[in-house]
């Protein structure tokens, strides 16, 4: 994903934004570039490949500095070459633009600019609009920013910064998150909080359709249509070190240790044990309309996708109201039945992933509620639903969401309390099953003391080239989040299924060579996964169980066992004891 971050003030821009690109890494990209109004042009260098890359280009030149933008490509249009990272010129080196996003009519657009006689050099959509941005220059650039985005279709976070204007960075958004980062005589831009967090706490999010002119001194910010609006100044809460490795070799690990912490922070002050219920205001529902909901459907993209699935098997078993999951760019884009007395829940950790906002818009537009469980406050997501819950999980940089998943399935835990309580559940049963939330975080902790133990069994598989995950009821899409985090971080290819669907296919592919990761629990189909575990060795594959602790009979049937406590997705079971 591409990463933006601007600079305007009295300090040299050229560390300021470099910190910033570096903060954005984590987000993945294959080029880098900057540029720095000096002296009374434009400076611009870029390149292919990593940060380091573009210092050892910058290393012994001087500078001097205090305004300036940059970026980090993830290669969409064109390949990751020096060429096609940005920033991208108009065709005097007067205009330099960055961008986020997609634009999708620039084919279009191109060949009228083309015809106007602007010499476009780079294989991008995004030249496209820096020589829109030219061609409408007259003497404005905030005007000629918001003409030539009135005739893109797509998605944009850009920054753009201008010799004809100095001491000025124009941005907008469309699809494409931006934040404005409050100084003291500077400010910022940038596509993530992160960016900026060493310099301010005070952030100011664009909306959809929303374009800003940032001064040293300040920031007007107007929609597309020239109405203006009032910026609203959050305070960002999250410290350097949450941003920060923190002794960890990488930040997947570090969030992967952070669970304790981060499930407990999700459950902080909202159980209610005098009456059972949890406390979750922020859904902005009373009791009566709470009773009222008679159908839920929960739409998400990824990780979050397969924690609105553990969420429908808990909901459905515990408060009995009907559950449908639905990806949300398959949802965005047909047409969904949706009946009187539903409610849409959204679930994303960044808040701003394109599909799960659309699914979100559309719904809203058919008139249903619809609420958000999300990680990021303040983004597009919290902002636009009628309600939400945050899971308070604090940055999650690594790409692979880890912390953000297991909070997620707290939140959604939650949430089937409170509607269990409306319907079906006693005072006692809520009780009891927020005592076994509450106990939650120690139990993965004492997951996370096997490391070691884990990391042998990960040296004697990584050379394999196929996993398969299985998993029953609600443990099945637990398998399927697992078979997502191998074959993302480790390129293994690796299916989630369930269990029983083995035998309907993929058993085919067992042999000695195949590793099948099984979650194989005590709960009701235990017996049941015993025998897909039987199937399995029938035909040599490896097994790798991951079962309750004292169940010493697995193991004489897998190969390596993996024990646990009890674990959100093996919370479901804790109401079969009433
Ligand atoms: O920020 P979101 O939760 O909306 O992101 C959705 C997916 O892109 C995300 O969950 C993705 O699948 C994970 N990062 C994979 O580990």
């Amino acid at each position: 994903m591409c990463g933006i971050v601007g600079y305007v003030g009295t300090q040299q821009a050229l560390p300021i934004l470099i910190e910033g690109l570096r903060r954005l890494e984590y987000r993945g990209y294959d080029s880098a570039g900057i540029v720095l109004f000096e002296g009374n042009s434009l400076t611009a260098e870029k390149s292919a490949g990593k940060i380091n890359k573009l210092e050892e280009i910058l290393r012994g030149k001087t500078f001097n500095a205090t305004e300036g933008i940059a970026h980090t490509r993830w290669a969409t249009h064109g390949e990751p070459t020096d060429l096609n990272a940005h920033p991208h010129f108009d065709c005097k080196n007067k205009i330099a633009l960055v961008h986020n996003g997609i634009i999708e009519n620039y084919r279009a657009l191109k060949v009228v600019l083309e015809k106007q006689g602007h010499k476009i050099g780079t294989d991008t959509d995004t030249e496209i609009l820096v020589h829109l941005i030219e061609e409408y220059y007259e003497g404005n650039l905030t005007e000629a920013v918001r003409m030539a985005l009135t005739q893109v279709e797509g998605t944009y976070g850009i920054a753009v910064i201008s010799s004809y204007e100095p001491g000025k960075i124009i941005a907008a958004r469309k699809g494409s998150p931006l934040v404005i980062g409050h100084g003291q005589g500077e400010n910022f831009v940038a596509s993530d909080v992160s960016a900026i967090l060493a310099h301010t706490k005070r952030a100011v999010y664009l909306n959809e359709g929303e374009i800003v002119t940032v001064t040293a001194d300040g920031y007007v910010i107007t929609t597309i249509d020239k109405v203006h609006r009032t910026p609203h100044v959050e305070e960002i809460s999250w410290t350097l070190d949450m941003i920060e490795k923190g002794g960890y070799n990488h930040f997947m690990l570090k969030e992967i240790h952070e669970q304790p912490s981060t499930l407990g922070n999700a459950i902080r002050g909202r159980l209610n044990f005098e009456e059972g219920i949890p406390r979750l205001n922020g859904l902005n529902l009373q009791y009566d309309q709470l009773r009222r909901i008679k159908r839920i459907i929960i739409t998400a993209c990824g990780t979050s996708w397969h924690s609105a699935l553990i969420g429908e098997y808990m909901i459905e078993e515990l408060a009995k109201i009907p559950v449908e999951v639905e990806y949300a760019s398959e949802f965005r884009y047909r047409s969904p039945v949706i009946e009187e007395g539903t409610i849409l829940f959204v679930i994303s950790q960044s808040g701003e992933t394109a599909d799960t906002l659309a699914a979100l818009r559309e719904a809203r537009r058919r008139g249903v509620t619809v609420l958000g469980i999300c990680n990021m406050v303040g983004s597009s997501i919290a902002r636009e639903t009628d309600g939400g819950v945050y899971i308070h999980a604090g940055p999650e940089i690594g790409v692979a969401s880890t912390k953000a998943f297991t909070s997620q399935i707290m939140v959604l835990a939650l949430i089937t309390v409170l509607l269990g309580r409306m319907r079906h559940l006693s005072v006692q049963q809520g009780m009891d099953l927020m005592h076994s939330l509450q106990a939650i975080p120690e139990k993965v902790d004492r997951i996370l003391q096997k490391e070691a133990e884990i990391k042998k069994i990960a040296e004697r598989y990584y050379k394999t080239n196929n996993f398969l995950y299985l998993g029953r009821g609600i443990n099945f899409p637990v398998a399927l989040e697992g078979a997502l985090k191998l074959k993302e971080i480790s390129y293994i290819h690796a299916e989630g299924y369930p269990a029983a669907e083995m035998k309907h296919g993929p058993i085919a592919l067992i042999d000695k060579n195949l590793p099948v990761v099984v979650i194989a629990l005590r709960d009701s189909v235990y017996d049941k996964v015993l025998s897909n575990i039987a199937e399995i060795k029938a035909r040599n594959g490896q097994i790798i169980a991951i079962a309750n602790e004292g169940d010493t009979e697995i193991a004489e049937r897998v190969d390596h066992v993996i024990y646990i406590r009890l674990f959100p997705c093996n919370f479901l079971p804790i109401i079969w004891r009433y």
